[in-house]
């Protein structure tokens, strides 16, 4: 592809010129400033600068060693030493004629595919799933794509919280407080009430807290009955799980809660300890580490009952991963909170299993926030379920699409309907930078303008509509492209650089940068089909044109896919 080869013969350049360097931080990005060129590289510089030469002279000695005559115009050197590139106009023409022919989508697999494991969504049995799943959930399943869509093997898998002290609780105002009928109707919610309603009861009742650390204990120790009732629990959540998925359109490839490492945990406290690792303190076992960070953090591993917690599980379940999968990286999606608990897990398997090479990486994400700036939560305080979400999204959209297509059918409105409002939902939470808070807006997410779900499905739906307007014979397939229109020929570049940001995206874990690339994407159309006709167009102009517009379509589509997000051919 493109922008990866004129980075591999820039880092071949500096190579031949400085054998010992390390160029794996010399990149090439879209140029912010198009009028100096395509591409620009400035790593060369602190290079430069580090070895005490001149970064101007230096920019150009690896000049005089780089071969990409295939792609550029001459390469030049720009303020402190910049490097800029600007691509032939008939390099540009052959990368969209072999995309036309379907060889390509500005994209290509990696020759050196990886093995990537992603824990997404995760969450707890005999609890609601609510908003601050919905980012891990759609945000691992979106990265788990974009890997995918460049060639490496994808793991996806629900580490659900089906284990637990609470399950002491659940046990005991199951057994005692059941309402059958309520759990008929929104088992999880009557599940929650029951733990709420022990939950408070343990507080002032000493006996209550003895039953349920009793119940525990049974269920631990392996008693019939409790091992019953806590599956019941289990399928219960993961069946209102399931239809939550299923309306967002997201699977996972393995589903391996908690519990599938119960076997494994004292053997791993007593690895631990047996290290030297962990130690004793007033009979729980704890961690202690050297580095600044995590000086003042010891984790726990086993509590002073003799339990194993969430740390000792995620150190057997990385264990698993490592054993069954070789993975090279590991990811982790989760809220901010858990920063310090995946600082603590990564510093800690590395000390116990010192050879391993997996780069572990936890994509945490801010907050969402209602519009007054606070948590998001119902107007009466509660917790938003995603069930309830998911169904207002689908309604205001509906209302959307009404307004500006009365005249489609209902049965086809509701189903724009779904695509749009789910979309929105997905995409308002992609769109922005991961780790800061993200406040919650419907008109926001549901505008027709803007970097905005309906905005870009509009423009999809503009594309294809031009295609509903052709015979069936016309052809697609140009000889070449001219590109001799300035919108033409910006269209054509930014089409060029699809992969590059999915690249970009998968390295930093940043789904947001596609939803700018599409939003850009969408914009270069819009000046392009406003000044360059298509349909009125004729001989070679139209082709090209159209091929233009169909590419547009595909990359489009295809982006907004790897967000998750469904498209329509109407709206
Ligand atoms: N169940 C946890 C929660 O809801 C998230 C688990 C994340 N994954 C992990 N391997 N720790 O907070």
């Amino acid at each position: 592809m493109i922008q990866l080869n004129l980075q591999e013969q820039l880092q071949k350049a500096v190579l031949s010129l400085m054998p010992d360097a390390d160029v794996s931080k010399i990149l090439v990005r879209p140029c912010p400033e198009p009028n100096f060129g395509d591409y620009q590289a400035n790593a060369l510089i602190g290079l430069a600068k580090r070895n005490k030469l001149d970064p101007r002279e230096f920019a150009k000695q690896v000049i005089g060693k780089i071969d990409v005559d295939k792609f550029c115009e001459i390469v030049e050197v720009a303020g402190p030493g910049f490097l800029n590139f600007r691509l032939k106009t008939q390099f540009i023409s052959d990368t969209l004629l072999s995309a036309c022919k379907g060889d390509h989508l500005f994209l290509s697999a990696s020759e050196k595919p990886r093995t990537i494991v992603i824990d997404y969504s995760s969450p707890n049995v005999a609890k609601p799933m609510h908003v601050g799943h919905i980012r891990s959930t759609i945000l691992g399943y979106t990265l788990a794509k974009a890997f995918r869509l460049l060639g490496h093997k994808v793991i996806t898998d629900n580490h659900i919280g089906d284990w637990g002290t609470q399950f002491g609780k659940l046990l005991f105002g199951w057994k005692e407080h059941l309402d059958k009928n309520a759990l008929s109707i929104d088992a999880l919610a009557e599940m929650e009430r029951l733990y709420k309603l022990v939950n408070a009861a343990c507080d002032n009742d000493s006996k209550v807290l003895e039953r349920v650390r009793y119940e525990l204990v049974k269920l631990q120790d392996g008693d019939k009955e409790n091992l019953l009732i806590w599956k019941e629990m289990i399928d219960l959540s993961r069946h209102q799980f399931d239809e939550i998925y299923s309306r967002l359109r997201v699977d996972f490839d393995e589903t391996l809660g908690e519990s599938f490492y119960n076997d494994r945990l004292k053997g791993v406290v007593d690895e631990l300890s047996e290290s030297g690792i962990a130690e004793e303190s007033e009979g729980a076992k704890i961690v202690h580490f050297d580095s600044k960070a995590l000086r003042k953090h010891p984790a726990m591993v086993q509590k002073s009952d003799g339990a194993a917690n969430y740390t000792t599980t995620d150190l057997a379940t990385m264990e698993y991963r490592e054993n069954s999968w070789q993975p090279s990286e590991v990811i982790y999606v989760t809220d901010g909170r858990q920063q310090l608990h995946f600082q603590q897990l990564f510093e800690l398997y590395t000390r116990w299993q010192p050879e391993h090479e997996m780069k572990l990486n936890h994509v945490w994400f801010g907050a969402i926030l209602g519009e007054d700036g606070k948590p998001f939560k119902t107007r009466s305080g509660e917790i938003i379920r995603l069930n309830h979400l998911l169904n207002e999204a689908e309604q205001r959209a509906f209302e959307v699409v009404t307004e500006k297509s009365p005249g489609i059918e209902e049965d086809e409105r509701r189903e724009i309907a779904r695509v749009v409002g789910i979309g929105a939902l997905k995409y308002a939470d992609l769109s922005g930078n991961r780790q800061s808070d993200y406040v919650f807006s419907w008109d926001k997410m549901l505008s027709l303008v803007g970097n905005t779900a309906p905005y870009l499905l509009y423009a999809y739906t503009r594309i294809c509509s031009i295609f509903r307007k052709l015979d069936s014979d016309t052809i697609l397939i140009p000889k070449s492209f001219d590109l001799s229109d300035l919108e033409e020929l910006a269209l054509a570049k930014h089409l060029l650089r699809f992969g590059l940001v999915l690249e970009q995206v998968i390295e930093e874990c940043r789904p947001n940068f596609l939803c700018n690339y599409l939003f850009e994407l969408a914009g270069y159309y819009a000046s392009f089909y406003e000044s360059c006709p298509v349909l009125q167009a004729e001989g070679d102009v139209r082709t090209q044109r159209l091929a233009l517009c169909d590419l547009t379509g595909k990359v489009l589509k295809t982006g907004l896919e790897t967000l998750g997000l469904e498209t329509t051919e109407r709206m």
